[in-house]
């Protein structure tokens, strides 16, 4: 056989054989088996040394045809099964769009959190402003603008965590109140504000007190403002968290601010005034502090006492919360143990 009927046979067989080839893999193997140092091809294409130089170039020829053919082949080949790779790898892969998904846990605002905006809803529904104050403020503000001056002995109940000689970490929400009267402009409207916020108190932690804790400030200032706005503004408050057939009482009380001064108790949610363990047997709860603003307090904000008459109330929603859901140590609040505030996703109602 000479060299040109072996070309075309290793052709004719290579034909034959690239058809059999599946894998990427095969058809490397075969590029080495055909095209490589000792390949069918590259063998015969040694054997062209030996023949006669005039029949070389056809030889040639032929040969690099054969060599681009295979080439060409393969190349188109290794293309096809790349796709074939590719689809099945997609087939396999395709997402389920109707499998149920990983759920994604919802946080929820604190507990303490909802009764705040509970009673914000509630005043912003009445028409009052909410007033943010600063939780670092002067002595001068804590305390002698809401008629506890220096040497007071109410300061004793109410030591705070001092800045300096003459800031503090506010004590009470009351140390908005000369911010909120000396700003105010009585010619546009009555001043009615709801001030939330943390307070802070130089106190040892025990199961009702910690050296933080939130309190809600209210004022109503404007002509002819009697105790009785009071009395239904803080039977609503009631009712909104405590229930509708809350009643309010008013025991008489002193604090430096108001005059005069009262502590509002509410009837015991749980037995309703019968008496039991929440209410301590008494059948009634207290719930906050208020009375009517005492006339030094708007005068030193500049508000004319015979003109303007309004009252105020200080609430503490960590208190409120405690007592509305049975919790009887106030540092779960702080501790962000989730199996306790868990217990409150659902909402203040
Ligand atoms: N600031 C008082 C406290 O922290 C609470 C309070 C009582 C606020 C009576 C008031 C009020 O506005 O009128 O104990």
């Amino acid at each position: 056989m000479n060299l040109l009927e072996k070309l075309n046979l290793l052709a004719e067989k290579i034909d034959v054989e690239v058809k059999t080839l599946k894998t990427l893999e095969a058809v490397e193997a075969f590029k080495i088996k055909v095209l490589g140092r000792n390949g069918a091809l590259t063998d015969l294409m040694k054997e062209l040394r030996n023949v006669p130089k005039e029949e070389k170039p056809a030889l040639g020829k032929r040969a690099n045809e054969i060599r681009q053919a295979i080439n060409e082949a393969l190349d188109g080949l290794t293309k096809e099964i790349e796709a074939e790779v590719l689809q099945k790898k997609m087939e396999q892969e395709t997402i389920d769009v109707t499998l149920p998904g990983q759920p994604v846990t919802q946080g929820h605002p604190h507990i303490i959190e909802q009764v705040m905006q509970q009673i914000e809803d509630l005043f912003l529904s009445m028409g009052y402003e909410i007033v943010e104050g600063t939780e670092i403020v002067s002595d001068v503000m804590n305390f002698e603008r809401v008629n506890v001056p220096k040497d007071h002995p109410a300061r004793d109940m109410q030591d705070s965590f001092y800045i300096d000689d003459h800031h503090l970490l506010r004590t009470q929400t009351s140390a908005v109140q000369p911010l909120v009267l000396e700003q105010h402009d009585f010619t546009k409207g009555p001043l009615k504000v709801i001030s939330p916020g943390k307070v802070y108190r130089r106190d040892n932690d025990d199961a009702t007190h910690s050296h933080q804790f939130h309190q809600i400030e209210g004022m109503v200032v404007a002509e002819g403002i009697t105790m009785g706005d009071l009395l239904g503004t803080l039977e609503l408050m009631s009712k909104e968290i405590f229930g509708e057939n809350r009643e309010v009482r008013f025991r008489p009380s002193y604090f430096p601010f108001t005059e005069p001064s009262v502590e509002v108790d509410v009837s015991c949610f749980k037995c309703g005034g019968k008496g039991c363990n929440v209410c301590k047997q008494s059948g009634w709860i207290e719930i906050l502090g208020a009375g009517m603003i005492h006339p030094n307090v708007l005068k030193m904000s500049g508000i004319d006492s015979n003109k303007y008459t309004g009252f105020a109330f200080g609430t503490g929603p960590d208190r409120m919360a405690m007592l509305k859901y049975g919790v009887n140590d106030i540092r779960q609040f702080y501790l962000n143990d989730e199996r306790f505030l868990n217990q409150f996703i659902g909402g203040t109602k």
